[in-house]
This record gives C-alpha cells, sequence and structure tokens, in this order.
C-alpha cells in the first residue's frame, strides 16, 4: 500500500510512514541522475565547512549520500528512528522543522531543504526570519519539485519563477530541471547566503 497522498494533504507524516514502506522512492532514488541533487552536493563539499542540518530529512539516505557531517530532521519518529538506525555516524532529530529552529542553538553552516518545502508553507517565513537573525552568512538550499498540473501551494509559490522571484537570500546557484516544455515541472535547486 503506498498510496500516500492522503496522508500528506492531512499532515499526518508519522501515519504515513507507518502505513507505507518508502512513500517517495528514497529507497531507489538515483541522485546521480538529478542536475539538483548533484549541484547540492558540490556547493556543500566545495566549502570548508561542510556540516549540513537537513529539514525533513526522511530515512536520512540523501544526507548520507551528501559524505558530509550532518544533522537530519524529521518530524515522523518511525522514519527518525529508521534513520538514526540505517546511519549512526550521522545525527538525527526528531522534531517539527519551525520548532527545532526557534529552539537550536548550534549554527550549522549549511541548511537544507529537500522536497520539504511544500509541507511547511505556512512556516517557511518564520523559518526565513529565524535564518536571518540566527545564522547569517549560512548557505540556504532549497531542492523543490513543482508540477504543471499542480494545484496545492500556488497562494505561496506560483511555480519556480515565482519561487526565485520570492527567494529570499542571495543567489549562489539555481539549477532548473525542466521535464516538460512548459518548463514549470520538474525540480528547481536554488541556494544562496543567508544575509
Ligand atoms: C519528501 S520527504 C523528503 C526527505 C528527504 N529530504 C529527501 O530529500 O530524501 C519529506 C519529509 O519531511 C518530513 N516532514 C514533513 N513535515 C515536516 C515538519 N514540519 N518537520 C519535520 N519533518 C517534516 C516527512 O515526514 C518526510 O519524511
Amino acid at each position: 500500500m503506498n498510496d500516500y497522498h492522503r496522508y500528506v494533504r492531512a499532515g499526518k507524516f508519522e501515519e504515513m510512514w507507518k502505513e507505507c514502506d518508502d512513500p517517495w522512492n528514497e529507497k531507489g532514488e538515483c541522485y546521480e541522475a538529478s542536475p539538483c541533487s548533484i549541484a547540492t552536493k558540490y556547493l556543500i563539499r566545495a566549502q570548508d565547512q561542510v556540516t549540513t542540518c537537513s529539514l525533513g530529512s526522511g530515512l536520512g539516505r540523501h544526507l548520507d549520500w551528501l559524505n558530509v557531517s550532518g544533522c537530519g530532521v524529521e518530524l515522523s519518529e518511525t522514519a527518525y528512528r529508521t534513520a538514526a538506525f540505517l546511519y549512526p555516524w550521522l545525527t538525527f532529530e526528531h522534531a517539527n522543522i519551525v520548532n527545532f529552529m526557534r529552539t537550536n542553538t548550534m549554527a550549522f553552516p549549511n541548511f537544507l531543504f529537500r522536497e520539504i518545502l511544500w509541507y511547511i508553507l505556512p512556516d517557511w517565513a518564520e523559518v526565513v526570519d529565524i535564518l536571518k537573525t540566527k545564522h547569517q552568512g549560512a548557505l540556504a538550499i532549497v531542492e523543490l519539485s513543482f508540477y504543471d498540473n499542480q494545484k496545492y501551494g500556488l497562494d505561496y509559490f506560483n511555480g519556480p519563477d515565482d519561487f526565485i522571484a520570492k527567494w529570499p537570500f542571495t543567489i549562489e546557484k539555481i539549477v532548473r530541471e525542466h521535464t516538460t516544455k512548459q518548463q514549470r515541472e520538474g525540480r528547481l535547486m536554488i541556494a544562496g547566503r543567508v544575509p
């Protein structure tokens, strides 16, 4: 059973991870085939400080693939426990992103939001404020997929162009993976410094 959308729509991520074995095909995803993910890895590893905080880290496979020290933050206890079991050399926190950002006192040089923005839209403005208040100079990276027939979230970000226009940090890198001629569907990667 892998119909995870009804759980996502209801914000029931713990129930989803209990019911669905691998909702986003995380176990089978080929990061090397994604220019966005390759750019993320390159940007982080090209720096002196590679420690990365991955918000909404799922089963932790992508954070491990980056091959850096890091901390994953995950809302679902099931996903958090699985990640901590699979990757004991990384650190994982069982927390809601916005609560973690409010209380965290560690100065991470890199913050990664990979395929998570649609799920934290009402909290994004506060997360941005916290980054600007507590983490100036950090590298913020978002990877996010958009869809031609998408309905959800358009009042916040009406496609990749709008997301780029509203990007609240400096721009160091933009990568776009277009999967249709409309140049809307596909994954976007955008990265920049927190001013
Ligand atoms: C699409 S998965 C992405 C996982 C990972 N970042 C990746 O790219 O492979 C989104 C994850 O974010 C988690 N999540 C959703 N809302 C969250 C929140 N408010 N705080 C922390 N994690 C959240 C979900 O449980 C899920 O594991």
